[in-house]
């Protein structure tokens, strides 16, 4: 039988996939057919280690060294990879969390922070997806095959994390903006979702993982009680960049454990 998930033939770029979720996707993609993964991380050396996974699963990679934040950089930077690789059609804005450090730290009441506490939750996680939009979409519409979009939020953005306001904001603000992208891209054929997802077993994490009382209380709040692996991500995001899902834009959907429910 024919892989329904086949991405045969497709050129896709995955934000902040050195590590953790994005990485998985990448490496979905490649099993998957992909033709070329453009391997975007603000960190040289991950999207470097990545872009050689993607190669050695037959697929071609780009390495592409960006801070998402930067929209003169990373444009310039995607451009010249697109144009390398031939064109785009998939893009999934995956950098988030903290920004480029692999600690969040220790977070105060919301009530005692000021703008540049924010800054780092908002440039990534919101600001981030936009500008990653705003270079890509035009090179989607010029690639002439619709395309899909994937942004990756957060169930903070759901339900609200009392201890990650500003990273609730942003990406409740990243879902807001795709279902507007997804009805101002759509006569172009290109389709726009969004994957909330709850605590995943990632780099990302890994420092508050080691408490095990507190990995215990979290997946109390859990239907499935283990945290995700970046593969249960990467498989929902796979099924939306391809054609399998070629009747779905404007929703989001939660790979949460049951963490949250929805109608
Ligand atoms: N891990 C979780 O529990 C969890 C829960 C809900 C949502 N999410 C979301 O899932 C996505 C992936 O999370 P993860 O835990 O796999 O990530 P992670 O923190 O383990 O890795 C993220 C990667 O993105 C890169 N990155 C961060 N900021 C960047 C920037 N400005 N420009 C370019 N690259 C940047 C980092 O260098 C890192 O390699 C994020 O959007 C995150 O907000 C994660």
């Amino acid at each position: 039988m024919n892989d329904m998930l086949s991405l045969e033939g497709r050129i896709a770029l995955v934000t902040g996939a050195g590590q953790g979720v994005g990485r998985q996707t990448a490496l979905h993609f490649a099993a998957h057919g992909c033709a070329t993964v453009l391997v975007n991380d603000f960190h040289a050396e991950r999207a470097a280690a990545v872009a050689a996974e993607v190669e050695a699963l037959g697929a071609k990679a780009i390495a592409v060294a960006a801070d998402v934040t930067d929209l003169d950089g990373l444009g310039a930077k995607v451009r010249a990879a697109v144009a390398e690789a031939g064109g785009l059609h998939i893009v999934v804005n995956n950098a988030g969390n903290a920004g480029p450090v692999d600690s969040i730290g220790e977070l105060p009441p919301f009530w005692e922070t000021g703008p540049d506490d924010w800054a780092r939750w908002l440039d990534t996680n919101l600001y981030g997806v936009l500008n990653t939009c705003r270079i890509t979409v035009p090179l989607l519409i010029a690639s002439e095959r619709g395309g899909s979009i994937v942004n990756i939020i957060s169930d903070a953005g759901r339900v609200g994390e009392p201890h990650l306001a500003v990273y609730s904001a942003a990406k409740a603000g990243a879902a807001g903006f795709s279902r507007a992208l997804a009805k101002a891209t759509g006569a172009h054929g290109i389709r726009v979702n969004a994957v909330s997802l709850a605590s995943m077993r990632t780099p990302g994490l890994e420092s508050m993982l080691l408490d095990d009382a507190l990995v215990k209380r979290m997946l109390k709040q859990y239907i499935v009680r283990r945290l995700g692996e970046p593969s249960d991500a990467a498989n929902m995001v796979l099924f939306l960049a391809s054609e399998a899902a070629a009747w779905i834009t404007g929703q989001t959907y939660a790979v949460n454990g049951g963490y949250s429910t929805s109608q």
